[in-house]
């Protein structure tokens, strides 16, 4: 053998073990089907369902140690546990992993996991507010970021992103997902599905995604949680699908079934949904969970009789695994033994945990690089809460700015903060808060105190609660509010009156806040309202009396620095709204992308579609927000003007800064099917793009519209582009536009 080939073999068998060292610590590239083949001809049929039966354990602290229960441990030792969601830490993971992997008689991993929907303990804004961010790129960071720090503390798999389209602001769960309209929700779903499992699932620093709740949850009449949504399939399939088709497509490994009922079937039974849509449709490869006894809830719904009837419904339409209903583990085996369910249903079942178990690679290193040292070293790092406060003030929305009441100076002599929220750290982390604690948090008064010149005295009053009718604080809180030569009020609603089981049957600010806000308004001091809430709120008043009005959100651990950025103009706020503020609760549900209707609304025409007591516009519309300089928007250019149904159409604008001081703007791209078999809405986004000028500068702005982004769902339910005249409308917001339009000749089938 020559000199050259000898050297060659001894550098390969050198490198073999470093380029294996190098390689995501999952199972080897390919093989895995195999791999679980031969596992699954090993296992039990109670072992098989063990797979398929998730608890959320009560963890039992003693001396600071915490541990899984005797019974629970046993469980895992007879392999009847696929996954715990609620139990985190690297010790008690690895623990509990620890008893799986040398004392169950497969040794099969267990997945840990949990709702990390933003951010693990350093505490993003809540999705409606990184929606508002615009800016998908920034949103994926962030995901990647509670990843790193999940991953650490022994988390495998999030219940998120939550994908929800929400057009009702009454539905609390508003909050956790980006707003109302289907594209940008594309968007925000496929960025965290990324940022949460990373370039591979097997990376140590990967966990799984779970793009909820499958599907329309957001879509409950009368924005009541866990109510019913009777929607139209076309309405499913163009609102409510395509964030979960996007999710899919970009690689989600598992989803979760809703609560909720379509049309009269439940979705964890719906086998339309979980498996002729998610894997006929769309080849999802991944498993369904369950959400919560969702699976026992059938027998609510009154589509099963038992608790067995329910869990042979569920598996039998693609719900895959059990999340706390107990119906599985307590029927699954003698369904199958009575014919039933097939053990063919059970088997594919426990095929897709495998396999997301094995993408994880679990079954090479079941601990997924999980360690006290990495939780030391991840969790809430200086990096971390700079990102968070980068997001956070990215995510606040200038909704007015009369007579430039902001920014404030920051060697104004004295500001006065005050408010029920002003000096809170729980309700700034917002709902589905993981990990978060209210003593990492920096309150509205924090910031602002650290924000403000050495000379600036910072008066604080709380004024009153959030939810009260008490005036007794009033007084102190007008007295400073007079000392001040600027106020900012800070107002909203709690943590807790948005999230899950969170629906309100008003939009006002909670108690007598308003009547707060008026009376120190009346002290005639130019007044900054800031609100933390978890939905759109009907405030007209405020809107038409104070100068100055941020929406904020809830603004995560970072809240105080990140609105003391806007505030004194460190930052020039830069979010748009993703979602409509109604007058009232009786404009509900009131959304953008609406349809025209034969009679359109017109105020001067009373036989219109209207209301004779209120304007027909919202507050605020969809896409909204200002900026501390101007920006223009000159009118769209289109090349070509006429396109088939397989080509693209280029949407260019000028966009220009009139100001005097650096900002960023959103140019948003909408178009509209003028004439189609069927009606279509006046709007439709498909297309955004954040840019940022600096005083004087123009850019000209460039968008691709490809033919297929134009489909919908025809008459026949065949996904279709269609011949004919198309409007385009290009502005920074969706209703003040400018518009041009093209046509497309031929059309085309897309599905
Ligand atoms: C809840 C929520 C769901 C969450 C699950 C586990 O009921 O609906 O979003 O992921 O239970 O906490």
């Amino acid at each position: 053998m020559s000199r050259l080939l000898r050297i060659l073999l001894v550098f390969l068998i050198l490198a073999v073990p470093f380029v294996a060292r190098c390689q995501p610590t999952g199972s080897p590239a390919g093989g895995i089907e195999r791999r679980i083949d031969s596992l699954m001809a090993k296992m039990t049929l109670e072992e098989k369902i063990g797979q398929l039966t998730q608890y959320s354990p009560t963890v039992e602290q003693s001396g600071g140690k915490s541990a899984l229960s005797p019974a629970q441990l046993a469980l895992v030792r007879e392999g009847k546990v696929g996954s715990y969601l609620n139990v985190t830490g690297a010790t008690l993971t690895r623990e509990i992993q620890r008893t799986a992997i040398t004392e169950s008689r497969l040794k099969i991993p267990i997945m840990f996991g949990l709702d990390v929907i933003h951010g693990f303990r350093t505490v993003f804004p809540i999705p409606l507010g990184e929606a508002s961010t615009w800016e998908p790129d920034l949103i994926r960071k962030a995901a990647r970021t509670a990843a790193l720090e999940a991953t650490a503390a022994g988390i495998h798999w999030t219940f998120g992103p939550m994908v929800d389209i929400a057009r009702d602001p009454r539905w609390g769960r508003i909050a956790e997902g980006s707003g109302e309209d289907p594209y940008l929700g594309s968007l925000m779903a496929v960025a965290c599905v990324q940022g949460f499992q990373g370039d591979d699932l097997a990376l140590t620093t990967s966990m799984v995604a779970c793009p909820k709740h499958f599907a329309a949850y957001g879509g409950a009449e009368g924005g009541r949680d866990y109510n019913v949504v009777d929607i139209s399939e076309r309405t499913l399939r163009e609102i409510y699908l395509p964030p979960f088709e996007s999710a899919v497509r970009a690689g989600a490994g598992t989803i979760m079934c809703s609560f909720n009922e379509i049309a009269g079937t439940p979705s964890t039974a719906n086998r339309q949904l979980l498996t002729d849509i998610l894997r006929g449709e769309w080849g999802f490869d991944g498993f369904v969970v369950s959400d919560w006894g969702s699976i026992g809830e059938l027998q609510a719904h009154g589509v099963a009789s038992s608790l067995a009837e329910a869990a042979s419904l569920a598996i039998t339409a693609g719900t895959d695994m059990d999340m706390e209903s107990k119906a599985y583990p307590t029927h699954l085996a003698d369904l199958v033994k009575s014919g039933t369910v097939a053990e063919r249903t059970v088997d594919d079942a426990v095929r897709r945990v495998l396999r997301i178990k094995y993408r994880l690679g679990l079954f090479d290193d079941p601990y997924h690089g999980c360690s006290v040292e990495r939780e030391q070293t991840e969790i809430l790092s200086a990096a971390h809460r700079a990102l968070a406060r980068d997001v956070a003030r990215r995510s606040i929305v200038l909704l007015k700015n009369a007579s430039n009441t902001l920014p404030l100076r920051k060697d104004s002599r004295t500001i006065a903060v005050i408010g029920p929220l002003a000096e809170s750290r729980k309700d700034p982390l917002g709902p589905w808060d993981a990990m978060g604690r209210s003593e990492d948090v920096v309150s509205v008064l924090d910031g602002i105190r650290k924000s403000a010149g050495p000379r600036t005295t910072v008066l604080y009053a709380k004024g009153c609660e959030i939810d009260s009718t008490a005036t007794a604080g009033f007084s102190a809180a007008i007295d400073a509010a007079s000392r001040a030569d600027a106020v900012v009020l800070v107002v909203g609603e709690s943590s807790s009156m948005s999230g899950e089981a969170a629906s309100r049957s008003s939009l006002a600010l909670p108690g007598n806040q308003e009547d707060f806000v008026k009376a120190v308004a009346a002290t005639g001091k130019p007044v900054v309202v800031v609100l933390l809430n978890g939905r759109p709120l009907a405030i007209p008043w405020i809107a038409e009396h104070i100068p100055a009005i941020l929406e904020a959100w809830f603004p995560g651990v970072e809240t105080g620095n990140a609105v003391a950025d806007v505030i004194f103009g460190e930052y020039n706020p830069s979010g748009k709204l993703p979602v409509t503020f109604p007058r009232t609760v009786g404009q509900v549900p009131i959304y953008y992308n609406h349809k025209n209707t034969g009679r359109p609304g017109d105020a001067r025409e009373r036989f219109t579609s209207r209301y004779i007591d209120l304007p027909l516009t919202p507050l605020f519309p969809f896409g909204y927000g200002l900026s501390y300089t101007t920006f223009a928007c000159g009118k769209p250019v289109l090349t070509p003007s006429e396109i088939t149904g397989s080509d693209s159409v280029i949407v260019s604008v000028e966009l220009s800064n009139r100001g005097d001081r650096a900002g960023e703007e959103v140019v948003q791209v909408y178009v509209r099917d003028d004439v189609a078999s069927v009606t279509r809405p006046v709007k439709e986004l498909k297309a955004f793009q954040k840019v940022a000028l600096k005083p004087g500068e123009t850019k000209r702005v460039s968008f691709t519209i490809p033919a297929r982004a134009l489909a919908m769902e025809s008459r026949e339910m065949k996904r279709v582009v269609e011949p004919g005249s198309f409007t385009v409308f290009v502005g920074t917001n969706s209703d003040e536009t400018q518009s041009t339009t093209f046509t497309v000749v031929g059309g085309a089938a897309v599905r």
